[in-house]
């Protein structure tokens, strides 16, 4: 493949859906201190991260942001939706995950910040309650006012390009039904306020019919339907999913590989997680329970591979759960209780218990996808990003494939796609070989 990059010029408009939460505020506020040289990007891999070019001997590893050409974090624009009529200050200081004196220090910019009115209905998150909400008599005026959003915020702030990225409540468990199979039937659904189409669904519509990319955060069922998947690749945008890889999900997808690769077996898998925040509260209910529970339990099978190793994968009993515990507000608790076997099948046990911190582990993520998410799109990538696999816990993936799960692979998968977007070689590992046979 020999690609041109498009190069940076303008702006990039950033839209949030689910502007003022824990996770969306920790991404701004971090963002405006990051360019305003009082805080460091940690857990970012384009603004920390290097990547080798070339064999090993040529010692050549730039930093990535200075291998692809990405806009500069001084040249994002920030707005969004959110069903609460706040700044993106006071709602930084209700979600309380950063300390007053780090809100401080980028006071003034996220009090200019406010979002839009959001599309909303709590039949889909019943623990939330909106009266900052737009009103329409059909699903597709709705998706028509988002649209107009999208319309203002470009000609207003003179974008060059715009990413959305959901970062919105989990919504109750959907599947996907006949309205969701053609741009048609989601078109006529959305005319006929259809119950299968979810308030996600109409933002990554707007966003798709206004050349926007969509990213989704949540488990929510939104960019997995036939209908966006079609729409996406009609009007060539990148789409890539689903809800952030960051805690236990992070932690299962490096643990899980280790045992595979040394061939050790599996009796059972308990993982609990007790958090206080908001996500915590609207997890409580079942359905939006079961749209997270789908997401996390799908890590396991396909990194174990249980149909080539019955002996030591064909018996796993693997179990999520999460609590919501108010105390530890947005600072997660995930216990994993890991029952191994080895050599003659002698049963052995691991455990371990990250005390974590969750939207400080998901704003880096929101940065990357913001800026790689760009990135597919001046390359002219459309459809479903699978080499960003990286960054979800429950990857999309082409039809017939199984999902890429493990971290480093998903890693490598990455980088390799950089150096193919700057026509780089990828890197195979085996540059050893010319000693070994010499
Ligand atoms: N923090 C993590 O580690 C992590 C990891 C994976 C996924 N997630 C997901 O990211 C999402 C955000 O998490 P959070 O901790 O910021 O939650 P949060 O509850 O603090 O924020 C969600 C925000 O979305 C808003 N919202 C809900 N429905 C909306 C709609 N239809 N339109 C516009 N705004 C809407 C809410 O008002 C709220 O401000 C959740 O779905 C969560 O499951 C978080």
């Amino acid at each position: 493949m020999h690609t041109t990059v498009k190069k940076p010029e303008g702006k990039l408009g950033v839209l949030l859906v689910g502007m003022s939460g824990a996770v969306s505020t920790t991404f701004l506020a971090g963002t405006l201190a990051v360019r305003k040289g009082v805080g460091l990007p940690i857990g970012s891999l384009t603004q920390m991260g290097t990547i080798r070019l070339g064999k090993r001997a040529d010692n050549n590893f730039p930093k990535i942001k200075d291998f692809v050409p990405l806009y500069d974090l001084k040249n994002l624009i920030f707005g969004g939706w959110d069903i609460r009529d706040e700044n993106s200050y006071e709602s930084a200081k209700i979600a309380e995950v950063l300390k007053d004196k780090d809100l401080d220090l980028v006071k003034d910019e996220l009090e200019q910040l406010r979002p839009f009115k959001a599309v909303f209905d709590k039949k889909y998150v019943a623990r939330l309650d909106g009266t900052y909400v737009k009103s329409d008599t059909t699903k597709a005026g709705l998706m028509e006012q988002v649209r107009e959003d999208i319309r203002n915020f470009r000609k207003d702030n003179n974008l060059a390009d715009i990413i959305t990225i959901w970062c919105g409540s989990t919504e109750t468990y959907l599947k996907a039904s006949e309205v969701h199979d053609t741009i048609e039937s989601f078109e006529e659904g959305m005319k006929n306020n259809h119950p299968d189409i979810s308030p996600s669904m109409l933002y990554a519509w707007a966003c798709l019919m206004e050349n926007v990319p969509y990213f989704n955060g949540a488990p929510n069922l939104t960019l997995d339907i036939k209908a966006v998947q079609q729409l996406a690749l009609k009007n060539g945008i990148p789409i890539a999913g689903k809800d952030f890889k960051t805690g236990q999900t992070m932690v299962k997808t490096v643990i899980a590989p280790m045992l595979k690769t040394r061939m050790l077996g599996l009796d059972g898998w308990f993982s609990t997680n007790i958090l206080g925040n908001r996500d915590g509260e609207v997890l409580d209910d079942p359905g939006s329970f079961k749209t997270k529970e789908e997401s996390k339990l799908s890590v396991i099978d396909s990194i174990l591979q249980p149909e080539l190793y019955p002996e030591l994968y064909g018996n796993v009993y693997h179990k999520v759960r999460i609590n919501y515990y108010p105390p530890r507000k947005d600072n997660k608790e995930g216990w994993d209780n890991i029952d191994l076997f080895g050599w003659l099948g002698y049963p052995m046990q691991l455990k371990i218990d990250f005390l974590c911190r969750d939207s400080i582990l998901a704003a880096p993520l929101v940065l990357d996808l913001v800026l790689l998410g760009n990135l597919s799109q001046r390359v002219g990538f459309s459809g479903i990003q699978e080499w960003l696999s990286f960054y979800f816990k429950s990857p999309q993936h082409s039809e017939g494939i199984v999902p890429e799960h493990d971290l480093f692979i998903q890693n490598i998968k990455m980088k390799n796609t950089l150096r193919e977007i700057m026509n780089e070689e990828p890197i195979t590992h085996l540059d050893d070989k010319i000693t070994l046979f010499k």
